[in-house]
């Protein structure tokens, strides 16, 4: 079968922060760029980012980058890499400013300067008392965010492929990345996308769970496609629940409303975090907010009549703060929960919200993977940031805010990387003649497939799954079993069937090609969840309840194929300051 090609400089792979932000630096290089999104660009899931970007800017108390790398090593439990995060923290500030003067709309201090907001885990002067880091555009910094960047993208003439979704990548049997397959979701058109770098910026997959705070489109396709081209998986282990997501719905709550003054009750109407946290209190980091949370409503002082939630209480806010910073909070208070925030407490529950783990870079963006026993060998071609890639700044716990900031931080890094290794590498490379084999086939598999069973049911067996055997508290029979569980699950995923084919817009054979992918990332999760035997950040055991800094100080690394573990060392030296020595980790 002929297949269309099309031949670019760099193919963008997600519109997101990240992805847009990596386009922006590229188009204005001068390369010729192509960007595929499954939504229109404005609707990725950075849209939905709420609370903030972290950057010490010291608009409202004293900051320091230091401080940042700080809390940013602590809240990883020590499994962020300190050269990563180094850089991370430092670029910080000039990445904000930046965005500033690409119109973003941030709201003002009195003074003119930028808004900042206190968040979770995010100290002055190395942990001693909360500052105000979170610069914020009300409660819909992602969406003003995204918006800016849409618009220079637009400015510096991006290409964009709209209601795209790539299948698989292309590599060569030197390994090397020589782009991607795509299809164009309302036709099925599949074509080839050749380029000299591809940049992987496709969002989370918060979608493995069945309460998430993700959008639908957050389906782990990068990493889906970088397991089957057999690059592995790292650190999938940590999954952040988020401390409040609505009730029933999983909606997010910002942080921003305790980070605004807001905290949580149990009920007995007690303010229950000063027991767990004396120091930073509802603003601890989010690990530890979530399993206090639900050590509240496993202890029965839960909320409700099924005592499964507890309340965050904002009242006191009074309803001008609530509407002028927390506008989107209202409105989501109203719609979901049904309560007027101003007058009652909103009813929240820990929810999958961030994954720590992904396809594994350096700080530059170039995917790397062991080779030998050399642990970090780069992928030519290929590149990934944002949620889709473990860098690791985030390691097994990511402090709220850095996310928007990994984003913008690691788009720009990749951008610079991507400049410079295309000038020694003029050509694209031949591609291989079965570059497209393979997601055809399974195309083909799936127009094919007879008496097989619906994709939403299979899909709804996953989420279960990992709901269940994989949470905030993890048991070892529960990760036994859930090993088990999830290999029959991926079994069952080989034999969907589009039942559906009538379906307006393609959205049966879309949702049959992103299960593939979920299932990729649900089997990681489980599997390296199963096989870590300590508690670190995210992961809580309850048979090996602390962190073990002897055997398990290690990123872990997942191959799709034989369902095998590896793990790599932490990088521990920071790019130019001292290291952060390990500690006990209390807030
Ligand atoms: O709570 C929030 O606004 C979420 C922010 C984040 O995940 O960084």
């Amino acid at each position: 079968m002929a297949i269309t090609k099309r031949t670019f400089d760099v193919v963008v792979v997600g519109a997101g922060g990240a992805g847009m932000r990596a386009a922006l630096a590229l188009s204005e290089a001068g390369l010729k760029v192509a960007v595929l999104s499954k939504v229109f660009p404005t609707r990725s899931h950075t849209v939905a980012a709420q609370g903030g970007i972290a950057a010490s800017l010291g608009n409202v108390n004293e900051d320091n980058w230091l401080w940042h790398m700080y809390d940013t090593v602590k809240g990883s439990d020590y499994l962020g890499d300190q050269d990563a995060i180094e850089y991370m923290c430092r670029n910080a500030p000039e990445v904000v400013y930046e965005l500033e003067h690409f119109g973003m709309p941030f709201d003002r201090l009195d003074s003119g300067k930028i808004y900042q907001r206190p968040f979770g885990g995010h100290m002055q002067d190395f942990g001693k008392t909360p500052v105000p880091r979170a610069c914020a555009a009300a409660d819909r910094t992602g969406h003003a965010l995204l918006h800016t960047l849409y618009q220079q993208n637009v400015k510096a003439n991006t290409n964009f492929f709209v209601e795209w979704m790539a299948l698989d990548l292309i590599r060569d049997q030197d390994g090397d990345v020589l782009g991607v397959v795509a299809m164009e979701i309302e036709t099925s058109e599949v074509m080839i996308l050749q380029a000299r770098a591809t940049l992987f910026a496709t969002g989370g997959a918060g979608r493995i769970f069945s309460a998430s705070t993700n959008a639908y489109i957050n389906t782990g396709d990068g990493l889906g496609m970088a397991a089957r081209a057999g690059i592995p998986l790292e650190d999938m282990e940590f999954f952040q629940f988020h401390p409040t997501g609505v009730h029933g719905a999983g909606v997010l709550i910002t942080e921003g409303v305790r980070g605004e003054g807001g905290y949580l009750v149990n009920k007995e109407g007690e303010r229950f975090m000063p027991r767990y946290a004396p120091n930073a209190k509802d603003l601890a980091s989010r690990d530890v907010v979530s399993r206090a949370m639900a050590t509240e409503i496993k202890e029965g002082r839960g909320c409700g009549p099924n005592g499964d939630h507890v309340l965050l209480k904002l009242d006191h806010l009074g309803d001008e703060v609530i509407r002028h910073r927390l506008p989107g909070i209202r409105d989501i208070a109203l719609k979901f929960a049904h309560v007027d925030p101003s007058k009652a407490p909103i009813p929240v529950v820990p929810t999958a919200h961030y994954m720590m783990g992904g396809i594994p870079t350096n700080y530059r963006g170039q995917v790397v993977a062991p080779q030998g026993t050399a642990p970090d060998v780069v992928v030519q071609g290929f590149y990934a940031v944002g949620e889709c890639a473990c860098v690791s700044v985030h390691g097994a716990n990511r402090l709220g805010c850095n996310s928007l900031l990994d984003l913008i931080v690691f788009g720009r890094a990749a951008a610079r990387q991507i400049i410079e290794d295309l000038k020694n590498n003029p050509h694209p490379k031949a591609l291989p003649t079965d570059a497209a084999d393979k997601p055809l086939a399974r195309l083909a598999r799936l127009e094919n497939q007879k008496n097989g069973e619906r994709v939403a049911d299979v899909g709804d067996a996953m989420r279960k799954t990992m709901q269940t055997h994989c949470g905030v508290f993890r048991f070892p029979d529960l990760l036994a079993e859930g090993v088990q569980q999830i290999r029959e699950v991926a079994e069952r995923v080989r034999h969907t069937e589009i039942t559906d084919k009538s379906k307006v817009f393609n959205t049966a054979r879309v949702e049959a090609l992103e299960l593939d992918n979920l299932i990729e990332v649900a089997q990681a999760t489980m599997t390296a969840a199963e096989a870590r035997k300590e508690s670190r950040g995210a992961h809580a055991r309850e048979d090996f309840q602390e962190r073990d800094d002897k055997n398990w100080l290690k990123h872990s690394l997942y191959y799709s194929e034989g369902h095998r573990l590896d793990y790599k060392p932490v990088r521990l030296k920071p790019l130019t300051v001292e290291t952060f020595p390990l500690k006990a980790r209390v807030y």
